[in-house]
């Protein structure tokens, strides 16, 4: 499968920086190809001003988007929204809005299901907490979230998206899961979604501390078709490193 390298900048830059960030990993070579999709999902703000620079090779996504087309919603942005500003892929249920926004599995689903109709890819993303990782509880935990996505948004709606595994203590604390953690839950994650009906195609990515050093490692698992980055997708040269260990790999 063609491998997918998305870069989250969470609430991070200004225009300016913005601009210095995308036009540098142009020129570092960061593009997508034959062997990787190449996204960088901006804060709102930013989505125009990085649409407009036009660089080729990288596709732009947001952050999050709501369920509804328009209306007395204040304060929310919608998908139409953000496929007029250029986007074409948008992120749901990242854990940060899980927590934060309280956001649970069946209104991710339903975001997903009106994102799709409305002309952008989602990633959705799942993972568990440390204490439930503890517990034994991961595998159960993936597939409940799957399960209740699945249920609001429909097996078909998910055959057309990109799922992310993010272990939600590995995100930003530097603790990546090892190739092997992710590379099992991986597996639990595809043989779910064949079990719901969903196609065999959907895009595995894993996130959660992914760096330069440690990339090649994950990407040399079978399952695992590329990256959700976040710190790491601020730097030039971490991001492009990690790109071009997307681009060597042969699954
Ligand atoms: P991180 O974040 O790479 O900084 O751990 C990943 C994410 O939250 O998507």
């Amino acid at each position: 499968m063609k491998m997918t390298v998305v870069g989250n900048w969470k609430m991070n830059l200004a225009q300016n920086s913005a601009r210095e960030l995308v036009r540098s990993l142009a020129q570092a070579g960061v593009k997508s190809d034959n062997a990787v999709d190449v996204i960088v999902c901006p804060p709102y703000t930013l989505l125009g001003t990085v649409a407009d620079l036009q660089i080729e090779g990288i596709a732009i996504g947001a952050q999050n988007c709501h369920h509804a087309a328009k209306g007395a919603f204040t304060g929310e942005i919608s998908a139409e929204m953000l496929v007029e500003i250029g986007c074409r892929y948008v992120i749901l249920g990242h854990s940060e809005r899980r927590r934060d926004q309280h956001e649970d599995n069946e209104l991710i689903g339903r975001k997903a299901h009106h994102a799709l109709q409305s002309g952008l890819r989602p990633i959705i993303c799942i993972g568990e907490t440390l204490e439930q990782r503890k517990n034994g509880e991961t595998f159960s935990v993936i597939k409940d979230q799957l399960d209740k996505i699945i249920t609001s948004a429909t097996a078909e709606c998910v055959s057309s998206c990109i799922v992310a595994y993010e272990p939600i203590w590995a995100i930003g604390t530097g603790l990546a899961a090892s190739a092997e953690q992710a590379e099992e839950v991986h597996v639990c994650i595809r043989e779910h979604l064949k079990a719901c009906a969903v196609a065999d195609l959907v895009p595995l990515l894993y996130g959660g501390s992914v760096t330069a050093d440690n990339a090649a490692a994950l990407f040399a698992c079978r399952n695992i078709d590329g990256a959700l980055v976040g710190g790491a997708s601020l730097k030039v040269d971490e991001f492009s490193s990690i790109v071009q260990a997307a681009r060597e790999v042969v699954h």
